[in-house]
């Protein structure tokens, strides 16, 4: 989704605005832009597509300035077009860059029409332009300005504004979109994600919901929204520097799939005792919270939700108490009822999803005894606003489609059903030291599924001029079959569906025919037997099946099967280690295809807009 970035340095600031922008690209977008205070005028270069169009425009044409604004958008109103790309201006003295939709922005737009503004674009940021641009002719100064015209803004923001007239000064207000300030020596910067600045700064401070700022060079003024000033200290950032470079990988997607051992091994760190898991990881009320909970009801989108729903099986399997889970988009539109003392969990990598965190704002009206969010972003909206946090310490997910994000999700949420499990002694002390035992082998068997990229790779081949494709599953499987199928789709764009593969029978048989690859999950467990019957009823229909199987269930290599072995020494951890060769499928299928793997075609990595 959209990306900011901002700055005011002594110093000629492009380079460390495009840069930024490079950075923030994961998060996809359509078009780019910049601004720059230039020999007493604001000068502007956008650009439609990547962020190396908008590099090319200033090799040819440099800009200088040391305060700046730049922008990567992500259509929503409006086309992919260059007067539609940010930084937007008002009467030339104004510009703005926004995050977010702006939902009353057709009846400003036809008000500030009527006071003889002109506009120059189809979007919603537009009419923030003239707004604050309007306010300003009656205010002192420019915070002055953007505090009124906030106050008339309906819908989701996160902005900074630069003026001509006060070169030395960015004024950033946030509501529903993230910002946060980054301090260097003597400069600020600002942007929508730290990753941005981490090249220039490691200081980072992040504004809070309806807190409207005053940067300059050495101070910023936080004003929260009673208008009342807050002080607030900057803080190290733990991120790594280096997190947004691709390394020797040829795509952050594939460094993301091969980081997941040593992601999975942060997530576990320092969080499990000899034979059990320590239940205050997930904070310090867990213990009491965990063991009266009486529900639990999950929330997530995408493969967060999928997360969410292997912790379905695993939380009414193991802790014994229902567990409902829910599509954000769909529970925060939906007359819900909360199950008294139950426990609310929201699942984000991100902690920006604008459906999850509203989902949680509406949960927290509803009377849950509390809410937990699961989520890989310290310091993020979700984590902010629940009442307890566990980090997945993933490290940061620079590919569009979620891999080890995924997985660290899956081991946090086991977790979290293991702790369940213990404060209320619903397994043996002897099961619950053998899950603690495949949790921690969980890294080192993540390495041995690795080991099958190459063959992953051969078989990638026959994919790729396919236009369909199912993935079947059983039980907790069932949702590694659907994340299989959705990262099929958005990075190689070949329609995939997943089925629970007793479901097959009902309606999707239907469509078995030789050019309808069927990929099976199949691990050795309870369920085999009745998913072989299955494969066997695709077989008969002449479908070709690729089944990840483990050797145990001997299924053999036939006519319409080929298997690829993968084994799981465990269960609980089966799901997660499944997952793997998976991702490994549509990576390897995306990139034969030739498609941008990392940043597939509309879609973005923090989806902050509804
Ligand atoms: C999956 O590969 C996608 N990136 C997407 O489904 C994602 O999981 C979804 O948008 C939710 O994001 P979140 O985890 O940051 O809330």
């Amino acid at each position: 989704m959209c990306g900011i970035v901002g700055a005011v340095a002594q110093r000629d600031i492009a380079e460390i605005l495009v840069e930024g922008l490079r950075r923030l690209e994961y998060r996809g977008y359509d078009s780019a832009g910049l601004a720059v205070i230039s020999n007493n005028q604001i000068a502007r270069v956008r650009r439609v597509g990547k962020v190396s169009e908008l590099q090319k425009a200033l090799d040819e044409e440099p800009v200088d300035g040391s305060s700046g604004i730049a922008h990567t958008r992500w259509a929503t109103h409006g086309e992919p077009t260059e007067s539609n790309a940010h930084p937007h201006f008002s009467n030339e003295r104004i510009a703005v860059v926004h995050n977010g939709i702006i939902e009353n922005y057709e009846n400003l737009r036809s008000e500030l029409k009527s006071q003889g503004y002109v506009f120059a674009s189809d979007t919603d940021t537009e009419v923030m332009a003239h707004l604050i641009e309007r306010e300003r002719q009656s205010s002192d100064s420019l915070l002055d300005a953007v505090l009124k015209a906030t106050k008339l803004l309906e819908g989701a923001y996160g902005t900074v504004v630069m003026e001509l007239d006060s070169p030395d000064k960015l004024v950033v207000a946030r509501s529903g979109s993230p910002l946060v300030v980054g301090k260097g020596i003597g400069e600020m910067f600002i942007a929508s994600d730290q990753l941005a600045l981490l090249p220039v700064t490691r200081q980072f401070m992040f504004l809070e919901e309806g807190e409207v700022a005053e940067i300059s060079r050495r101070s910023v003024k936080i004003l929260a929204p009673s208008g009342e000033e807050v002080k607030r200290e900057f803080e190290e950032s733990s991120v790594q520097h280096d997190a947004g470079d691709k390394g020797q990988f040829r795509h952050f997607m594939m460094k993301e799939i091969f980081e997941q051992p040593s992601s999975i091994s942060s997530t576990l760190e320092g969080r499990l005792a000899n034979d059990s898991v320590i239940v205050e990881s997930f904070g310090n009320k867990a213990p009491e919270l965990l063991a009266n909970a009486e529900a639990v009801q999950v929330v997530a989108c995408g493969t967060s939700y999928h997360a969410a729903m292997v912790a379905k099986y695993w939380i009414e399997s193991m802790v014994g108490i229902p567990c409902q889970v829910e599509i954000a988009s769909e529970y925060r539109y939906r007359k819900t009822v909360a199950v008294p003392n139950s426990l609310f969990i929201s699942i984000s990598q991100s902690g920006e999803t604008a459906d999850t965190l509203a989902a949680l704002r509406i949960a927290k009206e509803q009377g849950f005894m509390a809410s937990l969010a699961i989520c890989n972003v310290p310091g993020s909206s979700l984590v902010r606003e629940s009442d307890m946090a566990f980090m997945t310490r993933a490290g940061a997910e620079i590919g569009v489609a979620s891999t080890k994000a995924f997985t660290t999700q899956l081991t946090g949420l086991l977790m979290l059903a293991t702790a369940m499990s213990q404060t209320r002694q619903t397994m043996t002390e002897a099961e619950i030291a053998s899950i603690v035992e495949q949790l921690r082998q969980l890294p080192a068997e993540i390495n041995e599924a690795l080991t099958m990229d190459q063959l992953i790779e051969q078989v990638a081949e026959e994919f790729t001029e396919k236009d369909h494709c199912l993935f079947l599953g059983r039980g907790e499987q069932y949702p590694i079959a659907m994340e299989g199928a959705l990262k099929l789709k958005e990075i190689s764009y070949i329609h995939a569906e997943a089925y629970a593969a007793g479901e097959l029978k009902h309606g999707p048989l239907a469509l078995i025919d030789q050019d309808m690859p069927v990929v099976v999950v199949a691990p050795n467990n309870e369920l085999i037997e009745k998913l072989k019957s299955n494969m066997e009823e695709v077989r008969a229909r002449g479908g070709q099946l690729y089944v990840f199987a483990d050797e145990a269930c001997e299924i053999s290599e036939n006519s319409g099967i080929k298997l690829i072995h993968c084994s799981a020494k465990g269960s609980y951890i089966a799901p997660i280690i499944f997952t793997v060769p998976l991702q490994l499928l549509s990576y390897h299928v995306a990139v034969i295809r030739g498609t941008d793997v990392d940043q597939p075609r509309n879609l973005a990595k923090s989806v902050t807009v509804e």
